[in-house]
């Protein structure tokens, strides 16, 4: 079957891939592109294991056609760090053990930035709020919710 080629801005680079009709945009980030840290928890939008940025919206790429990010920039997990430097979100993570598989922690860092983007010093509340569509079966999410607002608070200068 012919493939469709798509351009897209990813992580900031412009970059082309090839993919079928079907094959829906996490599988394209992790098995043409080979960006392996979204993550397929479920593959029909439940979870948020492979959450991404896509044109300024926080999407589900289990739930998106490759074909469908024409054009478009996307953010991945692994736009988050600068080099060697950690994003102060993966800072924090590591700092308050907020992972244990590390299956929900890409797209959970991925929406925390979102969030903290849109509101950089939320409550418990709103942070447990906005997460609520990212699921993760290890941690309890109480540390994941201190590491959010730890590194709010960084960002902050506070
Ligand atoms: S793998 Fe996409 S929401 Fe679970
Ligand atoms: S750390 Fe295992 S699912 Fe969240």
């Amino acid at each position: 079957m012919a493939k469709h080629h798509v351009s897209v801005t990813l992580n900031g680079e412009p970059t082309e891939f090839l993919c079928s009709t079907r094959q829906t945009l996490l599988d394209v980030l992790r098995d043409e592109l080979n960006l392996t840290g979204s993550k397929e928890g479920c593959a029909s939008g439940d979870c948020g294991a492979c959450s991404v940025m896509l044109d300024g919206d926080l999407v589900c790429s289990c739930l998106v056609l490759g074909v469908e990010a024409q054009s478009k920039p996307i953010e991945t997990v692994e736009g988050l760090a600068q080099g060697d430097h950690l994003h102060p979100l993966q800072r924090k993570f590591l700092e308050h053990a907020a992972l244990q598989c590390g299956i929900c922690t890409p797209g959970i860092l991925v929406a925390a930035k979102e969030l903290l983007k849109r509101n950089p010093d939320p409550t418990e509340e709103e942070i447990r709020y906005w997460l609520a569509g990212n699921l993760c079966r290890c941690t309890g999410y109480n540390k994941i919710v201190e590491a959010v607002m730890d590194a709010a608070r960084e960002m902050r200068g506070a």
